[in-house]
């Protein structure tokens, strides 16, 4: 089992490992446009466990490159692989 912890509310939801995170950030106000990775809407600050995230999609590199994703990431090319991760919403 996966959590995703929103930082602004400190509200916190359990996932099965791998799951998608859009659907719950949608949930806790996170925009989104174009879910493919091309707008940026979705990015956030990943506060804390950027290891528990899956690896950067290529679409998240070309837009915030190889340093950006070290600590924000697209919340509509995500999934959470499994322990927690905290969020800036
Ligand atoms: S919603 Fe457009 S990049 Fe995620």
């Amino acid at each position: 089992m996966a959590r995703l912890i929103f930082d602004s509310t400190d509200e916190e939801q359990d996932l099965p490992d791998g799951s998608p995170c859009q659907e719950e950030c949608e949930k806790h106000g996170i925009p989104f446009a174009c879910t493919e990775g091309i707008c940026g809407t979705c990015i956030v600050p990943v506060l804390d466990g950027m290891d528990n995230l899956s690896d950067p999609t290529q679409a998240e590199l070309d837009f915030l490159g190889a340093d950006g994703v070290k600590t924000e990431r697209m919340m509509c090319q995500c999934k959470i692989k499994n322990g927690t991760v905290r969020v800036r919403n």
